[in-house]
Protein backbone atom coordinates (compact mmCIF):
# COMPACT_ATOMS: atom_id res chain seq x y z
CA UNK A 1 0.00 0.00 0.00
CA UNK A 2 1.41 3.29 -0.61
CA UNK A 3 0.81 6.37 1.37
CA UNK A 4 0.90 9.80 0.28
CA UNK A 5 2.81 12.30 3.15
CA UNK A 6 3.23 15.54 2.80
CA UNK A 7 6.95 17.05 3.81
CA UNK A 8 6.96 20.49 5.34
CA UNK A 9 10.57 21.02 6.46
CA UNK A 10 10.05 24.73 6.94
CA UNK A 11 12.98 26.94 7.73
CA UNK A 12 16.18 26.66 9.72
CA UNK A 13 17.28 23.24 10.66
CA UNK A 14 13.22 21.95 10.32
CA UNK A 15 14.62 21.09 6.77
CA UNK A 16 17.94 19.32 7.45
CA UNK A 17 16.31 17.08 10.01
CA UNK A 18 13.13 16.39 7.75
CA UNK A 19 15.53 14.91 5.08
CA UNK A 20 16.88 12.41 7.82
CA UNK A 21 13.30 11.33 8.59
CA UNK A 22 12.48 10.75 5.05
CA UNK A 23 15.71 8.58 4.70
CA UNK A 24 13.90 6.12 7.48
CA UNK A 25 10.69 6.21 6.52
CA UNK A 26 12.32 4.85 2.61
CA UNK A 27 13.90 2.08 5.06
CA UNK A 28 10.63 1.34 6.28
CA UNK A 29 9.23 0.83 3.21
CA UNK A 30 12.24 -1.25 2.26
CA UNK A 31 11.49 -3.69 4.73
CA UNK A 32 7.93 -3.60 4.97
CA UNK A 33 5.02 -3.70 2.48
CA UNK A 34 4.27 -0.27 3.04
CA UNK A 35 5.39 2.17 0.24
CA UNK A 36 5.45 6.24 0.91
CA UNK A 37 5.39 8.96 -1.71
CA UNK A 38 6.17 12.24 -0.67
CA UNK A 39 4.88 15.83 -1.76
CA UNK A 40 6.83 18.83 -0.68
CA UNK A 41 5.50 22.27 0.33
CA UNK A 42 7.17 25.51 1.46
CA UNK A 43 5.64 26.26 4.88
CA UNK A 44 6.41 29.13 7.24
CA UNK A 45 9.24 31.43 6.38
CA UNK A 46 10.67 29.75 3.21
CA UNK A 47 6.60 30.11 2.02
CA UNK A 48 6.77 33.92 2.92
CA UNK A 49 10.21 34.34 1.00
CA UNK A 50 8.75 32.92 -1.86
CA UNK A 51 5.09 33.27 -2.02
CA UNK A 52 4.82 36.20 0.47
CA UNK A 53 2.38 34.24 2.81
CA UNK A 54 3.06 31.30 5.41
CA UNK A 55 1.27 28.36 3.95
CA UNK A 56 -0.87 29.41 0.47
CA UNK A 57 -4.37 27.89 0.91
CA UNK A 58 -3.78 25.59 -2.68
CA UNK A 59 -1.20 23.83 -0.76
CA UNK A 60 -3.05 23.29 2.68
CA UNK A 61 -6.08 21.64 0.21
CA UNK A 62 -3.31 19.52 -0.98
CA UNK A 63 -1.79 19.03 2.16
CA UNK A 64 -4.84 17.92 3.67
CA UNK A 65 -5.32 15.11 1.04
CA UNK A 66 -2.12 13.18 2.05
CA UNK A 67 -2.29 10.28 4.80
CA UNK A 68 -0.21 12.34 7.16
CA UNK A 69 2.32 15.23 7.66
CA UNK A 70 5.88 15.45 8.72
CA UNK A 71 7.06 18.81 9.38
CA UNK A 72 10.10 20.22 10.13
CA UNK A 73 10.42 23.34 11.90
CA UNK A 74 9.16 27.36 11.14
CA UNK A 75 10.12 30.46 11.75
CA UNK A 76 13.93 32.41 12.27
CA UNK A 77 14.61 36.28 14.07
CA UNK A 78 14.30 37.26 9.70
CA UNK A 79 10.81 36.99 9.83
CA UNK A 80 10.21 38.26 13.63
CA UNK A 81 9.00 41.72 12.58
CA UNK A 82 5.90 40.90 10.21
CA UNK A 83 2.64 41.58 11.32
CA UNK A 84 0.97 38.72 12.64
CA UNK A 85 -0.99 37.55 10.11
CA UNK A 86 1.82 36.72 7.85
CA UNK A 87 4.19 35.34 11.03
CA UNK A 88 5.77 31.77 9.71
CA UNK A 89 3.87 30.71 12.69
CA UNK A 90 0.78 31.12 11.35
CA UNK A 91 1.33 28.20 9.44
CA UNK A 92 1.69 25.98 11.97
CA UNK A 93 -2.07 27.07 13.43
CA UNK A 94 -3.48 26.47 9.60
CA UNK A 95 -2.43 23.28 9.96
CA UNK A 96 -3.12 22.39 13.23
CA UNK A 97 -7.06 24.72 12.71
CA UNK A 98 -7.36 23.45 9.87
CA UNK A 99 -7.00 19.73 10.45
CA UNK A 100 -8.29 19.33 13.62
CA UNK A 101 -5.65 18.00 15.21
CA UNK A 102 -6.61 18.78 18.41
CA UNK A 103 -4.64 16.33 20.50
CA UNK A 104 -0.92 16.89 20.44
CA UNK A 105 1.35 13.84 22.20
CA UNK A 106 4.62 14.84 23.75
CA UNK A 107 6.62 11.93 25.24
CA UNK A 108 8.93 12.89 27.68
CA UNK A 109 11.27 9.65 27.91
CA UNK A 110 14.71 9.92 29.45
CA UNK A 111 16.61 6.81 27.59
CA UNK A 112 19.00 4.99 29.69
CA UNK A 113 21.65 6.12 28.00
CA UNK A 114 21.48 9.55 28.72
CA UNK A 115 20.59 9.50 32.20
CA UNK A 116 23.53 11.03 32.93
CA UNK A 117 22.24 14.21 30.76
CA UNK A 118 19.25 14.94 33.22
CA UNK A 119 19.97 18.23 34.29
CA UNK A 120 18.14 17.24 38.20
CA UNK A 121 20.19 15.78 40.92
CA UNK A 122 21.77 12.08 39.88
CA UNK A 123 18.97 9.57 39.88
CA UNK A 124 15.82 11.67 40.12
CA UNK A 125 14.91 11.19 36.49
CA UNK A 126 16.00 7.49 35.72
CA UNK A 127 13.67 5.63 34.10
CA UNK A 128 11.44 8.73 33.17
CA UNK A 129 8.48 8.18 31.41
CA UNK A 130 5.72 11.04 30.63
CA UNK A 131 2.92 11.29 28.27
CA UNK A 132 1.93 15.22 28.13
CA UNK A 133 -1.24 15.76 25.94
CA UNK A 134 -1.17 19.49 24.79
CA UNK A 135 -4.90 20.67 23.75
CA UNK A 136 -3.49 22.10 20.25
CA UNK A 137 -6.69 23.79 18.37
CA UNK A 138 -8.19 26.14 21.30
CA UNK A 139 -7.17 28.00 24.10
CA UNK A 140 -5.48 31.14 24.03
CA UNK A 141 -4.34 30.35 21.04
CA UNK A 142 -6.98 30.29 19.34
CA UNK A 143 -8.91 32.71 21.33
CA UNK A 144 -9.75 36.67 19.61
CA UNK A 145 -6.98 38.74 19.76
CA UNK A 146 -7.33 42.30 19.38
CA UNK A 147 -6.23 45.98 19.89
CA UNK A 148 -8.03 48.90 20.97
CA UNK A 149 -5.98 52.32 21.43
CA UNK A 150 -3.48 51.75 23.84
CA UNK A 151 -4.19 47.98 25.15
CA UNK A 152 -4.31 44.46 24.04
CA UNK A 153 -6.51 41.69 24.09
CA UNK A 154 -5.67 37.81 23.92
CA UNK A 155 -8.73 35.56 25.04
CA UNK A 156 -9.09 31.70 26.42
CA UNK A 157 -11.55 29.37 25.86
CA UNK A 158 -12.91 26.56 26.20
CA UNK A 159 -15.61 24.60 25.65
CA UNK A 160 -17.15 21.34 26.95
CA UNK A 161 -16.59 19.58 23.93
CA UNK A 162 -13.60 20.38 23.50
CA UNK A 163 -12.56 19.49 26.71
CA UNK A 164 -14.47 16.24 26.52
CA UNK A 165 -12.53 15.14 23.52
CA UNK A 166 -8.86 16.08 24.77
CA UNK A 167 -9.34 14.30 28.08
CA UNK A 168 -10.91 10.93 25.99
CA UNK A 169 -7.80 10.89 24.12
CA UNK A 170 -5.85 11.09 28.22
CA UNK A 171 -7.75 8.46 29.07
CA UNK A 172 -7.24 6.04 26.10
CA UNK A 173 -3.37 6.24 26.29
CA UNK A 174 -3.58 6.04 30.42
CA UNK A 175 -4.88 2.71 29.79
CA UNK A 176 -2.23 1.73 27.59
CA UNK A 177 0.00 2.80 29.98
CA UNK A 178 0.35 3.33 34.05
CA UNK A 179 -3.48 4.46 34.59
CA UNK A 180 -2.58 7.74 35.77
CA UNK A 181 -4.02 10.85 34.33
CA UNK A 182 -2.97 14.17 35.97
CA UNK A 183 -5.03 17.37 34.57
CA UNK A 184 -3.08 21.02 34.73
CA UNK A 185 -5.05 24.17 34.72
CA UNK A 186 -5.21 27.26 36.54
CA UNK A 187 -8.55 27.00 38.27
CA UNK A 188 -8.01 29.29 41.36
CA UNK A 189 -7.69 31.96 38.86
CA UNK A 190 -9.17 31.26 35.46
CA UNK A 191 -12.82 30.58 34.61
CA UNK A 192 -11.68 28.30 31.32
CA UNK A 193 -9.64 26.20 33.68
CA UNK A 194 -12.49 25.84 36.37
CA UNK A 195 -15.03 24.36 33.85
CA UNK A 196 -11.73 22.16 32.55
CA UNK A 197 -11.45 20.84 35.91
CA UNK A 198 -15.71 20.55 35.74
CA UNK A 199 -15.65 18.32 32.54
CA UNK A 200 -11.96 16.33 33.83
CA UNK A 201 -13.60 15.31 37.39
CA UNK A 202 -16.95 14.13 36.18
CA UNK A 203 -15.75 12.12 33.08
CA UNK A 204 -13.14 10.63 35.26
CA UNK A 205 -15.44 9.83 38.40
CA UNK A 206 -17.16 7.48 35.56
CA UNK A 207 -13.73 5.95 34.31
CA UNK A 208 -12.71 3.11 35.96
CA UNK A 209 -9.55 1.62 36.77
CA UNK A 210 -7.71 5.42 36.42
CA UNK A 211 -6.16 7.02 39.62
CA UNK A 212 -6.36 11.07 38.67
CA UNK A 213 -5.69 14.03 40.12
CA UNK A 214 -5.42 17.81 39.35
CA UNK A 215 -2.69 20.28 39.70
CA UNK A 216 -2.33 23.99 39.54
CA UNK A 217 -0.14 25.09 36.67
CA UNK A 218 2.28 26.84 38.46
CA UNK A 219 2.75 23.06 41.25
CA UNK A 220 3.16 21.20 38.36
CA UNK A 221 5.81 23.21 36.85
CA UNK A 222 7.71 22.73 40.15
CA UNK A 223 6.58 19.03 40.28
CA UNK A 224 7.93 18.65 36.70
CA UNK A 225 11.72 19.30 38.44
CA UNK A 226 11.19 17.76 41.97
CA UNK A 227 9.56 14.89 41.15
CA UNK A 228 8.97 13.96 37.92
CA UNK A 229 8.06 10.48 38.10
CA UNK A 230 4.52 11.82 39.76
CA UNK A 231 3.26 12.54 35.95
CA UNK A 232 2.21 9.25 33.82
CA UNK A 233 -0.29 10.84 31.91
CA UNK A 234 -0.80 14.82 32.26
CA UNK A 235 -3.56 16.50 30.09
CA UNK A 236 -3.38 20.26 29.76
CA UNK A 237 -4.54 23.03 28.10
CA UNK A 238 -3.04 24.84 24.91
CA UNK A 239 -0.46 27.59 26.22
CA UNK A 240 0.53 25.44 29.65
CA UNK A 241 1.46 22.37 27.58
CA UNK A 242 3.72 24.74 25.27
CA UNK A 243 5.36 25.84 28.43
CA UNK A 244 5.76 22.71 30.44
CA UNK A 245 6.68 20.20 27.33
CA UNK A 246 9.95 23.02 26.82
CA UNK A 247 10.30 22.39 30.93
CA UNK A 248 10.02 18.88 30.77
CA UNK A 249 12.53 18.54 27.33
CA UNK A 250 15.64 19.47 29.70
CA UNK A 251 14.69 16.37 31.92
CA UNK A 252 15.69 13.95 29.03
CA UNK A 253 19.17 16.02 28.28
CA UNK A 254 18.29 17.80 25.27
CA UNK A 255 15.10 19.26 23.30
CA UNK A 256 16.76 17.50 20.42
CA UNK A 257 15.63 14.34 21.92
CA UNK A 258 11.21 15.02 21.90
CA UNK A 259 8.92 14.17 19.05
CA UNK A 260 5.26 15.15 18.69
CA UNK A 261 2.00 13.75 17.63
CA UNK A 262 -0.58 16.11 16.23
CA UNK A 263 -3.80 13.94 16.09
CA UNK A 264 -8.02 13.53 15.02
CA UNK A 265 -10.56 12.20 15.28
CA UNK A 266 -9.06 10.11 12.20
CA UNK A 267 -5.99 8.56 11.24
CA UNK A 268 -4.09 11.44 10.04
CA UNK A 269 -1.85 13.02 12.06
CA UNK A 270 1.10 15.70 11.94
CA UNK A 271 4.22 14.07 12.98
CA UNK A 272 7.33 16.99 14.37
CA UNK A 273 10.23 17.95 16.75
CA UNK A 274 9.49 20.02 19.66
CA UNK A 275 11.82 21.66 19.12
CA UNK A 276 11.84 24.65 16.44
CA UNK A 277 14.02 26.05 13.62
CA UNK A 278 17.08 27.15 15.65
CA UNK A 279 18.42 29.83 13.46
CA UNK A 280 21.93 30.02 15.40
CA UNK A 281 22.21 26.55 14.15
CA UNK A 282 21.20 26.95 10.64
CA UNK A 283 22.52 25.19 7.69
CA UNK A 284 25.83 23.78 8.87
CA UNK A 285 24.71 20.66 9.37
CA UNK A 286 24.67 19.65 13.18
CA UNK A 287 21.14 19.43 14.20
CA UNK A 288 20.16 16.35 16.22
CA UNK A 289 17.70 14.79 13.71
CA UNK A 290 16.65 11.95 16.72
CA UNK A 291 13.20 14.41 17.30
CA UNK A 292 12.36 14.19 14.11
CA UNK A 293 12.76 10.62 13.67
CA UNK A 294 11.10 9.65 16.90
CA UNK A 295 8.26 11.25 15.16
CA UNK A 296 7.90 9.28 12.16
CA UNK A 297 7.98 6.19 14.87
CA UNK A 298 4.90 8.05 16.23
CA UNK A 299 3.81 8.28 13.07
CA UNK A 300 3.99 4.38 12.46
CA UNK A 301 2.38 3.98 15.43
CA UNK A 302 -0.76 6.16 15.96
CA UNK A 303 -1.55 7.18 12.03
CA UNK A 304 -0.66 3.60 10.68
CA UNK A 305 -1.07 1.13 13.55
CA UNK A 306 1.89 -0.52 12.49
CA UNK A 307 3.88 -1.04 16.31
CA UNK A 308 6.36 -3.61 14.88
CA UNK A 309 7.75 -0.82 12.40
CA UNK A 310 7.37 1.90 14.98
CA UNK A 311 9.01 0.24 17.74
CA UNK A 312 11.64 -0.69 15.59
CA UNK A 313 12.87 2.99 14.87
CA UNK A 314 12.71 3.55 18.40
CA UNK A 315 14.81 0.52 19.32
CA UNK A 316 17.25 1.92 16.22
CA UNK A 317 17.54 5.22 17.96
CA UNK A 318 18.13 3.48 21.16
CA UNK A 319 20.95 1.30 20.01
CA UNK A 320 22.74 4.40 18.16
CA UNK A 321 22.78 6.18 21.38
CA UNK A 322 24.20 3.07 23.04
CA UNK A 323 26.63 2.88 20.77
CA UNK A 324 27.51 6.54 21.93
CA UNK A 325 26.46 8.29 18.96
CA UNK A 326 25.59 11.84 19.79
CA UNK A 327 25.10 15.37 18.03
CA UNK A 328 26.32 18.61 18.68
CA UNK A 329 23.10 18.92 21.46
CA UNK A 330 25.14 16.41 23.77
CA UNK A 331 28.64 16.82 23.29
CA UNK A 332 31.36 18.65 22.66
CA UNK A 333 33.77 16.46 21.11
CA UNK A 334 33.42 15.13 17.96
CA UNK A 335 30.04 15.17 17.52
CA UNK A 336 28.30 13.28 15.03
CA UNK A 337 26.62 15.65 11.84
CA UNK A 338 22.85 15.34 11.23
CA UNK A 339 23.25 12.92 8.27
CA UNK A 340 26.03 10.46 10.24
CA UNK A 341 23.48 10.50 12.82
CA UNK A 342 20.60 9.54 10.42
CA UNK A 343 23.11 6.98 8.98
CA UNK A 344 23.93 5.16 12.17
CA UNK A 345 20.24 4.99 13.07
CA UNK A 346 18.98 3.59 9.40
CA UNK A 347 21.67 0.97 9.80
CA UNK A 348 19.77 -0.45 12.91
CA UNK A 349 16.77 -0.71 11.31
CA UNK A 350 16.71 -4.09 9.96
C1 LIG B 1 5.46 24.45 19.69
C2 LIG B 1 5.95 25.82 19.30
C3 LIG B 1 4.81 26.62 18.71
C4 LIG B 1 3.72 26.74 19.75
C5 LIG B 1 5.25 28.00 18.20
C6 LIG B 1 6.32 27.90 17.12
C7 LIG B 1 4.11 28.84 17.72
O1 LIG B 1 6.52 26.46 20.37
O2 LIG B 1 4.99 23.70 18.81
O3 LIG B 1 5.58 24.08 20.86
O4 LIG B 1 3.78 27.62 20.62
O5 LIG B 1 2.79 25.94 19.69
MN1 LIG C 1 6.64 25.26 22.18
Amino acid sequence: MTYKIAVLGGDGIGVEVTEQSVRVLDKIASISDMDFEYEYYLVGGASIDKYGIPLRPEDFEKIAKCDNVLLGAVGGTKWDNLPSEIRPEQALFKLRGGLQLFANLRPIILFDELSDECLLKKGVGNGLDILIIRELTGGIYFGKKWRDGDTAHDTMTYSVSEVERIVKVAIEMAKLRKNNIISVDKANVLESSRLWREVFEGMMSKTCGIEYSNLLVDNAAMQLIRNPKMFDVMVTSNLFGDILSDEASMLTGSIGMLPSASLGDGSKGMYEPVHGSAPDIAGRGIANPIASILSVGMMLRYSFKRIELADKVDNAVKSALKQGARCADLVTNTPLSTKEMGDVILSYIV
